[in-house]
């Protein structure tokens, strides 16, 4: 959306709503969700109060990584829909104030995109100079660097005698970001989206754009303590890029969120707020799931999700601006991670939890449902090409494929992009043909038609709570200050403004767990607003299984 007069930070009080385009509705049958399919539940997205959504990429793709394989970026792919569908969707979801933020994918293209097709022609070709060769001959790779599949960072062409760079998948190659004209031909694709109305981008695997020398080894950083990622992650000098990306789009009114892998809160303090280089990031440090244990159930560990939450809350308090949010596209559900499939407590005092963070929150699809995992029985029901490829590659090795199979079943990113639970028909009114994916477990009776009725359900629980923080300035405006820093399932913490004060407490846990505030709370005046059970303030509590509440009061600046 174009600039008019002085930038708004709409988005400093927005609530986000994350939608996975394949697997959010279904409009004409071919088991895969569409624009259309969008267009036909904006009264469900109003109706939940979100006021903005984030769309992963639809632009025209060869489908090798779910469209971040980007072959076209000015086209929509035919699977989704056509331009005058997109430009549909911008116009009626603005005429519900609900604004939209697309992926911009930067850091690299499909191997059909146009440019590189140009590229494999001959090292004279203009666009050669858009990717990242190395000349060498075949079986001797230019380094050693392979990316978090395991997999290496080069690709062979025996047409041109080069190497090929790509951080992801060898059918995207990583742009060259050292060349001038790139970065002028890549951010005009972004105006042209931006002068259409969109609302803003998340900047894909933004801190990739940069790579150190091609000299340097990872062994040699392992071997001298340093993290062998930042060959290819935050790498000095990548602030010249994200500067002139901030320049392209500083006559907008717009929302930007780097996915900000490596970043450090020291970083992000600087990178972000109304005058960084984007207006938030997503921290991806809770991502690391510590103690997870495939043997057990596939659950994170919360006490270390606790700390990283309260550390990049607590660190970017005063300066920068974080976007909380318990799950995307690349992990599997809140409920599986953070929480427990069959408890709809669980569900609810997770939202409590994201919707009392200080930062611009993004609600996951279907985490207003409670859906949780899916039961895969076979390799052939998981479709996500990083699982594959780790699949395949114990199968090389001749390592445990049992164990293999496990560990991937449980712990994959199909995990978190099953269908949407509409109604209680058919492919949970995802489809009428045959899904892309299989519906997860546990929709019976708990589709979005079903919890609309339900005045305690898990779907008007989170409507309660959109409300809740929008209306209190304490929780859209607050500072935040951890409470509970214990090694425990409990999360609690305070979020103030001069005139309000919100106390939060919860067990993330299915056993009861006491909990003792600390004597500088005073224990008088506070006002019960939203609970998953009604919950009496003392100093010393017993919390049940999954039990939140957030009390508050008004203070005195
Ligand atoms: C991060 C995206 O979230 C993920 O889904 C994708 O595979 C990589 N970036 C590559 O674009």
């Amino acid at each position: 959306m174009k600039q008019e007069n002085k930038k708004s930070v709409w988005w400093k009080k927005a609530v986000g709503y994350q939608i996975y385009p394949m697997s959010f509705q279904d409009s004409n049958g071919d088991g895969i969700g569409d624009i259309r399919g969008i267009i036909n539940r904006i009264d469900y997205l109003a109706n939940l109060g979100i006021d903005f959504i984030w769309l992963n990429p639809i632009y025209k793709s060869p489908q090798i990584d779910n469209g971040y394989d980007i072959s076209d970026f000015r086209n929509i792919d035919p699977i989704f829909g056509t331009i005058n569908d997109f430009q549909e969707l911008i116009s009626k979801l603005h005429k519900k104030n609900i604004k939209l933020i697309i992926d911009l994918v930067l850091n690299h293209s499909s191997d059909q995109h146009y440019w590189f097709q140009e590229a494999l022609n001959s090292k004279d070709n203009p666009y050669h100079d858009y990717y990242i060769w190395q000349d060498g001959v075949a079986n001797t790779k230019p380094n050693d660097w392979v990316n978090w599949s395991g997999a290496s960072e080069w690709t062979y062409y025996p047409q041109i005698r080069q190497w090929n760079y790509h951080i992801f998948n060898k059918r995207m190659p990583d742009l060259n970001w050292e060349n001038g004209k790139l970065r002028k031909d890549l951010l005009l694709t972004a105006k042209f989206w931006l002068d259409m109305g969109i609302d803003g981008f998340r900047l894909d695997a933004i801190s990739h754009l940069k790579k150190m020398s091609f000299n340097i080894s990872m062994k040699s950083m392992r071997e001298s303590g340093q993290d062998p990622w930042a060959v290819h992650t935050n790498v000095p000098g990548l602030e010249n890029f994200l500067k002139e990306i901030k320049y392209a789009f500083s006559g907008y009114n717009i929302f930007t969120v780097g996915e900000a892998s490596g970043i450090t809160p020291g970083q992000a303090s600087l990178w972000t707020g109304e005058n960084g280089y984007f207006n938030a990031i997503f921290e991806l440090d809770q991502n690391r799931h510590d103690g997870y244990d495939s043997k057990k159930r596939p659950k994170g560990n919360i006490q270390a999700f606790k700390k990283v939450i309260f550390n990049w809350e607590t660190r970017l308090n005063i300066f920068g601006w974080l976007s909380p949010y318990l799950a995307n596209h690349d992990n599997p559900r809140s409920q599986q991670v953070w929480g427990d499939n069959r408890s709809d407590s669980s569900a609810k005092a997770l939202s409590l939890i994201l919707l009392s963070l200080k930062g611009t929150p993004f609600i996951y699809f279907g985490d207003e449902l409670g859906i949780g995992s899916k039961n895969f029985t076979s390799i052939e029901q998981i479709t996500d090409p990083e699982a594959q490829i780790a699949y395949q590659k114990t199968k090389q090795e001749k390592g445990n494929i049992a164990k293999a199979f496990t560990d991937i079943a449980n712990f994959n990113r199909d995990q978190g992009r099953t269908p949407f639970w509409w109604n209680e028909n058919k492919n949970a009114g995802f489809s009428d043909g045959i899904p892309w994916l299989g519906i997860s477990d546990g929709s019976q009776g708990r589709s979005a038609e079903s919890q609309i009725k339900d005045p305690n359900s898990i779907l008007n629980f989170y409507k309660k709570m959109i409300q809740v923080r929008k209306s209190s300035p304490s929780l859209n405006q607050g500072l935040f200050y951890p409470l509970s820093l214990e090694q425990d399932s409990t999360v609690n913490f305070l979020r103030q403004t001069n005139s309000q004060l919100s106390l939060v407490i919860s067990n993330l846990s299915d056993t009861t767990t006491q909990i003792e505030l600390p004597t500088s709370i005073d224990l008088d005046n506070w006002l019960q607003v939203i609970a998953t059970r009604p919950t009496r303030l003392q100093r010393k509590m017993s919390l049940g299984p999954y039990q939140a509440a957030i009390f508050m009061k008004r203070v005195n600046g």
